[in-house]
């Protein structure tokens, strides 16, 4: 067996072992490029299927497909060397059987090289969970608010505002929790919810529109570097990258426009001995 002398990914126990330390810093992404940036400040790195809605241009997640993720988690693995990545098993992909998840998970680990798959907390998730680990396969599980859910939901709305939902979506961690994921993701539940959640839970929880006693955070990276218009109100945009990218377009428009583009630096000449002696 050869060497192996590239850096060593972080590993799932190592993340499982967070529980209630260091906070564990998530994002996504969807490109090798994007990867490559994020990879050296991350823990974690999720191709989340709001690929679908920030790549794609989808109203929802529901329209993605498992070829879909399939495609941008080989992209994020040939981009990134230290995290741990995490893929999505999308909408349909996962919901009918146990056996129907395996399939899919399965496939999306072996085509993609990732470590885990994450997925949200539909009915009977818990017996997936289960039956996913005990074949070897991590999993993240993805609780509160389900974006996969919207149609179900009428939209995308925060979760645990009242006390059914409050009841609902500590049920829901807790059987999360029980059947062995190893994280969860806690997306659109108020804030104390959240902390109470992370108190009763074993594994630790990524917060996203939650709270910052959550074991770590997770955000939408295309949301947080600002390339879009409108983003939720949990979101902290930390750069305006959609301005900095029409100023860039702005003013190469204008050169090609004006001539200015390209100049003499920018354009090939003939090799030093073609050039003919005048
Ligand atoms: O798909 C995604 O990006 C996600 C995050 C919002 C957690 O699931």
């Amino acid at each position: 067996m050869l060497k192996d002398t590239k850096p060593q990914r972080l590993t799932i126990p190592h993340i499982r072992g967070r529980k209630g330390k260091d906070k564990i810093v998530t994002l996504t992404a969807h490109s090798a490029p994007m990867a490559a940036i994020i990879d050296p400040f991350v823990d974690v790195i999720l191709v989340g299927d709001s690929l679908g809605m920030v790549v794609h241009g989808l109203p929802t997640t529901v329209g993605v497909t498992l070829d879909m993720m399939i495609l941008h988690g080989r992209a994020v693995m040939r981009g990134s060397i230290r995290a741990v990545v995490v893929v999505d098993l999308p909408f349909g992909s996962y919901e009918q059987s146990p056996q129907q998840a395996h399939a899919s998970a399965v496939k999306v680990i072996q085509e993609t090289g990732c470590q885990a798959v994450k997925v949200e907390a539909s009915h009977g998730v818990a017996e997936t969970i289960e039956f996913l680990v005990r074949r070897g396969i991590p999993v993240m599980g993805h609780i509160g608010l389900r974006p996969q859910a919207a149609n179900v939901d009428g939209g995308f709305k925060a979760k645990g505002r009242s006390v059914a939902e409050r009841d609902g979506a500590l049920a829901e961690a807790l059987a999360v929790d029980r059947a062995g994921a190893f994280a969860m993701v806690v997306e659109g539940v108020a804030g104390d919810l959240a902390d109470e959640i992370t108190r009763a839970v074993s594994v630790p929880t990524i917060g996203i529109g939650a709270s910052p006693a959550c074991d770590g955070q997770v955000l939408v990276t295309d949301d947080m570097i600002g390339l879009f218009d409108w983003t939720p109100k949990f979101v902290r945009r930390y750069a305006g990258m959609r301005d900095l990218m029409r100023n860039a377009v702005e003013a190469y428009a204008a050169d090609v426009r004006s001539g200015a583009f390209p100049n003499t630096a920018e354009m090939y000449t003939l090799k030093p001995k073609d050039v003919v002696a005048s």
